[in-house]
């Protein structure tokens, strides 16, 4: 398969999918929305619903029945990305190669797009169609559960809490695993059970979700250290000014690259359910992924 069309025409769907989702931007509050659409519309390598999709197709589904569930996990991401911005949290003033929301409209609309963009999520799962295994009910616990206080939140406040801290390496992973995997986890969930996925397929794109969405994060801290700015499309270096709990800070950046790759390799290896071909994309995806420039 040729990645780079496959990402390429996926991108271009995600994009579509969310311009309809979300209300236009002469709609009142017209601030509101301009900026929800200003955070969300404009870049991001859309991801988590890519690997949505992906996994959707594994399972034999079909794009148009995961898409609101993959659109409804990038508002999410982007949410978590605007709050993660501002100047009471990682204080950055660059993202998706653009001035953060806040620095652009200011800290309060930058909180109550985040705010929007969150609540809009649901509103989107809620027009998901339902499979013979998986309800709206079942969908939406998913999201929220990955979304609230147990998962995302909570790494996000032990990523707070550890600034300036030495950490151990298993706190490391708690934040890890709960800001970032969480919601990677659930893009790939969430494909599946577009899919009406059996209960052992769903585990093993479960394992495969959780294994990537650590090794996504511990690339995202190698990228900080090693990358420009100008490449991610958000400042590089801040970590370790901030004195963040990263994985290049506390193992070291070769390392880092290893563990990077060894839970790759899990990944990999937790499709062995799947034939070849039905998983061809999430492969290549998992490659991507660690091989990724920004
Ligand atoms: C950045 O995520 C934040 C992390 C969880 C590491 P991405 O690297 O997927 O950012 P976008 O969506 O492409 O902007
Ligand atoms: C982001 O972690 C995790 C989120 C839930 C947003 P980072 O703080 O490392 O993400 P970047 O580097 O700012 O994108
Ligand atoms: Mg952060
Ligand atoms: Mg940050
Ligand atoms: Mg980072």
């Amino acid at each position: 398969m040729n990645l780079k069309t496959y990402l390429i025409t996926r991108q271009k769907l995600i994009d579509r999918a969310l311009d309809r989702y979300l209300p236009r931007a002469n709609t009142k509050p017209v601030t509101l929305h301009k900026v929800m659409r200003y955070s969300l519309i404009a870049g991001g390598k859309r991801l988590r619903p890519i690997l949505g999709i992906a996994a959707a197709e594994a399972c034999r589904g079909n794009i148009d029945d995961a898409l609101p569930l993959a659109c409804a996990l990038e508002c999410i991401h982007t949410y978590s990305l605007v709050h993660d911005d501002l100047p009471s949290m990682d204080n950055d003033d660059f993202r998706r190669g653009r001035p953060t929301c806040h620095k652009v409209f200011g800290d309060g609309i930058a909180v109550l797009a985040g705010d929007a963009l969150l609540t809009v999520a649901f509103e989107i799962v809620s027009k998901a169609k339902p499979t013979l295994s998986y309800d709206i009910s079942t969908l939406l616990r998913e999201i929220a559960v990955a979304a609230g206080s147990q998962k995302l939140i909570a790494g996000q406040v032990a990523d707070l809490e550890a600034e300036g801290k030495k950490v151990k390496r298993d706190q490391l992973q708690f934040i890890h695993e709960n800001k970032t995997a969480a919601i990677l986890r659930s893009s790939v969930r969430l494909g599946a059970m577009s899919a009406n996925a059996d209960a052992r397929k769903l585990s093993a794109i479960t394992r495969f979700g959780q294994r990537l969405g650590l090794a996504f994060q511990i690339i995202d801290d190698i990228l900080d250290v090693t990358q420009t700015s100008e490449i991610l499309g958000k400042s590089a270096g801040k970590d370790v000014v901030a004195r963040k709990a990263t994985y290049p800070a506390v193992i070291g950046l070769e390392k880092s690259r290893d563990e990077a790759r060894r839970l790759t390799r899990q990944a990999h290896n937790a499709l062995s359910v799947f034939s070849s071909s039905d998983a061809e994309p999430l492969h290549a995806l998992a490659n991507y992924l660690l091989e990724r420039e920004y």
